[in-house]
Formats: C-alpha cells, sequence, structure tokens
C-alpha cells in the first residue's frame, strides 16, 4: 500500500514545499507546509508591533491567532492561500523581514505545542504530505515514510536567491547565504524539536538535482516504501 501519512523534513530552501506539492498532486493527498504556521505567527506579530523577542505576547498570539488554508483562489503563482484570522497573508509571510524573525519565534516551547497540536491533528486523517523540520521527530512520528531533504548551503542560497529575483526583489546572493545560514543554525540548535533528520528517515541529498530528477528519486522512495510494506 502507498504510505498514507508522508513527512518530508530538511533545512531551509532544500525544496520541500516545491517537492512536497508535486507528491501531493501525484498521489491525490493533500499537501500540507508546517511552516507557513510559523511564518504566520511572526507575519501577524511584526504587523502587531509585537516584539519578536516577548516570548510570552508570542506566545500568546500563537495561541488565538486563526490560520486557514484555503485553495489558491488568486492566479498569481500561489500554491494555496493563507489567511491569518480572515486576512490574506499569502505574500506577506514571504517577505524577508518574516525570514529573518521566523526561527526565533519558532524556538519558543510555547509557539512550538500550539502549532504542532493542529499539525498532529490534520497529519493524523492520512493521504497527507507534510513538511517542516521536525514532522518526522515530533510532528508525526508515526508517519508511514519519512524523507530528508538535504542539499548544500550554497544552492539552497541559490535557489531562494532565484526565487526571490523572480519575485522582483532586489537581493544580493551572499545576505541570502548568511541568512539561510542563520536559520539553520538557529532551528537545529533550539532545544525543543530540533531540526535533525529522524534515525528511520531515508536522506535524499538534491544538491545539482533538477525538481523532476528529485521528484523521480522520490517517487521511487515512495513506491519502495510500498513495496517494503506489501513483503512483510
Ligand atoms: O521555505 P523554508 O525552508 O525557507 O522555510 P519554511 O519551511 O517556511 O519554515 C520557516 C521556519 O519555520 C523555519 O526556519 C523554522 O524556524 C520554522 N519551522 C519549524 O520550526 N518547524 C517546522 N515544522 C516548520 C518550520
Amino acid at each position: 500500500m502507498t504510505p498514507s501519512i508522508i513527512a518530508i523534513d530538511g533545512p531551509a530552501a532544500s525544496g520541500k514545499s516545491t517537492i512536497g506539492e508535486l507528491l501531493a498532486r501525484k498521489l491525490e493527498y493533500l499537501y500540507f507546509d508546517s511552516g507557513v504556521m510559523y511564518r504566520v505567527v511572526t507575519a501577524v506579530a511584526l504587523a502587531r508591533s509585537i516584539p519578536i523577542s516577548d516570548e510570552v505576547a508570542v506566545t500568546r498570539l500563537a495561541e488565538n491567532v486563526r490560520i486557514d488554508f484555503l485553495p489558491a483562489q488568486v492566479p498569481d503563482g500561489r500554491q494555496f492561500t493563507i489567511q491569518a484570522d480572515g486576512r490574506d497573508v499569502t505574500w506577506a509571510i514571504r517577505e524577508r523581514i518574516v525570514d529573518v524573525n521566523v526561527s526565533p519565534v519558532s524556538a519558543y516551547p510555547g509557539v512550538r505545542r500550539a502549532m504542532s497540536a493542529q499539525q498532529r491533528r490534520i497529519g493524523l486523517k492520512g493521504r497527507v504530505v507534510m513538511v517542516g523540520r521536525d514532522i518526522g521527530t515530533v510532528v508525526l512520528p508515526e508517519a508511514d515514510l519519512k524523507i530528508y531533504l538535504d542539499a548544500t548551503e550554497e544552492e539552497r542560497a541559490r535557489r531562494r536567491y532565484l526565487e526571490r529575483v523572480a519575485r522582483g526583489e532586489e537581493v544580493e546572493y551572499e545576505q541570502v547565504l548568511r541568512e539561510i545560514r542563520r536559520r539553520d543554525e538557529i532551528d537545529s540548535s533550539r532545544s525543543v524539536a530540533p531540526l535533525k533528520k529522524a534515525d528511520d528517515a531515508v536522506y535524499l541529498d538534491s544538491t545539482g538535482l533538477s525538481v523532476a530528477q528529485v521528484t523521480e528519486r522520490v517517487m521511487a522512495i515512495v513506491a519502495s516504501a510500498a513495496r517494503v510494506e506489501r513483503e512483510t
């Protein structure tokens, strides 16, 4: 049987959202990007001028903000529409200011508690591809298939840089690389649910591979997981 709960974790800009969405579409599963939730909390905190360093206020916000994932609706390249308390924040959560502040926000234990509980409830329904940092280790340790998607820092910075240029932003590659390094450092060293490969995750290095090549490998991993299950 095709694995029902699929977890894809990995560092910043490793291609999780592109591959996760393609995989979910092929399998006709729900695609769920857990990073969006941390981004929404960060974007709303910034919009309301809540200091990112105020753990109590940021945690209270995470516990109370209503996050909705809706079909794309607007044809502007979005994967889906994201609302925070009914307001469209689809592009606001991708801004650089959010990239820079999201890792400190997601390191707060209370914020994680609020977000992972919702993610777990959604994931346990099955037929889902969930992407993030701690899906295979903490949110859904019982996932039927876990993939850890990686790439070198330089390759990931290059991908994020090109994404930003395509969006018309003025950015410098060196700066994107610095910011990605900093985020990985915070994500990997935090005390609660740090980014790391689950012991039973399949490691996939996507450096130098095209989206089509990575998708092909991921599909092969899914097929082989289905085979193993049939044989046992
Ligand atoms: O797309 P990108 O890889 O740059 O980031 P993202 O997946 O949207 O995640 C943004 C941030 O949210 C990460 O840098 C983590 O700090 C946090 N995050 C997390 O802590 N746990 C998750 N399951 C997903 C994201």
